[in-house]
């Protein structure tokens, strides 16, 4: 059975006491949290070392990197480090965030290589893709983000792509509370699951988890994660407040 997973992007948001709350907050409830979900944050950089404490007698929360660079050590100002990560017990790492692509300029050829370093050190890749609204409406919706897989992630060999989670995350559900219907989300992770399939064999399909992401709250987590092809969440906006999280959590 494939693992579910309830992951929550805390992005740049709240300041250091705001974000030590949550998680405490977050780990007072653990009896109210999914104990079939995996349950991921991924909380600013600045946090992780001290977070990394926090939890470690709490191994029920994983935490995640927002970004990682793909070389291991070196004069690379500001970039974070796959190894540096995986000294603090990092489990996983999102990879080609809709807002890293646009803001940062990440292109295919580089996310590959981040994913390759991240399982080098046995970090999970929460490997990201997802159309604009422009795309959604012209219809080639489909062709581009099987193209976004194809000439990055699925350009890697079958063990690599074994061993990483994909987030289909329409851009024009991002922060917009205009969630994705149920059957638009599985007709892509569907898609998906298919092109794994073709590329890699039905073991590696039936296996690789697919998260949906852009707002998914409360409210639509259980139709979306009713799906055959949905296997949990990237939870941006709801995952700010520890309560909708917890119970999207439980939204299985
Ligand atoms: P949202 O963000 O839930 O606030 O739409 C999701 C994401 O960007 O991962």
């Amino acid at each position: 059975m494939r693992k579910k997973i309830v992951a929550g992007n805390w992005k740049m948001n709240l300041d250091y006491t705001q974000a030590k709350n949550l998680l405490q907050d977050l780990i007072q409830n653990k009896d109210k949290f999914n104990a079939d979900a995996e349950i991921v944050i991924c909380p600013s950089a600045p946090y992780l070392g001290v977070f990394a404490e926090l939890v470690a007698a709490h191994d029920w929360i994983k935490l995640g990197s927002q970004n990682a660079y793909f070389i291991d050590s070196g004069a690379f100002t500001g970039e974070i480090s796959p190894v540096q990560l995986k000294s603090l017990n990092i489990k996983y790492c999102l990879v080609g965030h809709s807002e890293r692509r646009d803001n940062f300029n990440e292109d295919y050829n580089l996310l590959a290589k981040k994913v390759k370093a991240l399982i080098n050190h046995d970090i999970t890749p929460i490997f990201c893709c997802g159309e604009q609204l422009q795309v959604r409406s012209s219809n080639v919706y489909r062709e581009f983000v099987m193209k976004q897989l194809e000439d990055s992630l699925f350009s890697l060999p079958a063990p690599d792509v074994a061993k990483c989670v994909i987030a289909y995350e329409p851009i024009w559900a991002i922060g917009t509370g205009q969630t994705a219907s149920s059957e638009q989300a599985q007709e892509i992770h569907g898609l998906i699951r298919a092109r794994l399939e073709a590329n890699f064999g039905e073991k590696i399909a039936n296996s690789v988890p697919i998260l949906y992401g852009g707002s998914c709250k409360p409210d639509n987590a259980k139709e979306l994660f009713s799906q055959k092809d949905i296997d949990g969440g990237l939870i941006g906006g709801a995952s700010l407040v520890g309560a909708d999280f917890c119970d999207i959590s439980n939204s299985f």
